[in-house]
């Protein structure tokens, strides 16, 4: 049987992605970000911030699946759902739900850095720095998380609990088998 244990309360979120908002607000003054929100584990923290942020902005959203053996992702990045505008020439941020091992942001950063965006940052709500496998920047981020599998607040397992208005751990994880699809 899984069982779930509250990491991070909704109020203990909702007044972090205030701060990160207005950390982007002070770091973007002058310009017009272009936030992209990696779908769909992204979607709830990208509609929070965005309202914490006091600047003119745009958004558009990606959609990819990194394919893994076991919890490892190869960092295989199928683009599902490409932009819906050009980046070029603008200041972009992409926003993603969590950086485990890195491989979808650097997979990610090279596809974008490619379309020549005028500068590209990257934030991200969770850090789960331990797991890491390779040396990737990132500007903003939510909360540095331990090495366990998180949900809520967006993120899923299998699908399911995006729609938890907290994180939380997931404990006593079935795979089910030795590959698996993580749904990014
Ligand atoms: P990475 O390529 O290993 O950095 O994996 C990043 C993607 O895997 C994220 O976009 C998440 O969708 C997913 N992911 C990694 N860790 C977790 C977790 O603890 N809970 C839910 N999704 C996760
Ligand atoms: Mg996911």
């Amino acid at each position: 049987m899984s069982n779930i244990r509250i990491l991070y309360s909704q109020e203990e979120i909702q007044k972090r992605v205030k701060e990160l908002g207005e950390e982007i607000t002070r770091a973007y003054t002058g310009k017009v970000p272009h936030l992209v929100c990696i779908l769909r584990g992204a979607v709830i923290f990208l509609s929070d911030l965005i309202r914490y942020i006091n600047l003119p902005l745009t958004i558009d959203f990606m959609a990819v699946s990194s394919y893994g053996r076991g919890t490892k992702s190869s960092g295989v990045v199928k683009i599902i759902k490409d932009l819906d505008e050009s980046i070029e020439n603008r200041d972009v941020l992409i926003v993603e739900d969590i950086i485990d091992t890195g491989l979808t942001l650097e997979h990610l950063t090279k596809i974008f850095k490619a379309r020549n965006p005028r500068d590209l940052k990257v934030c991200v709500l969770l850090d789960k720095e331990a797991r890491r496998v390779v040396n990737i920047n990132v500007d903003f981020v939510g909360f540095k998380v331990p090495d366990e599998f998180i949900i809520g607040y967006g993120l899923d397992y299998n699908g399911l609990y995006r729609n938890l208005p907290f994180l939380g751990i997931l404990d006593n994880l079935e795979f089910g088998g030795e590959s698996f699809e993580k749904t990014v």
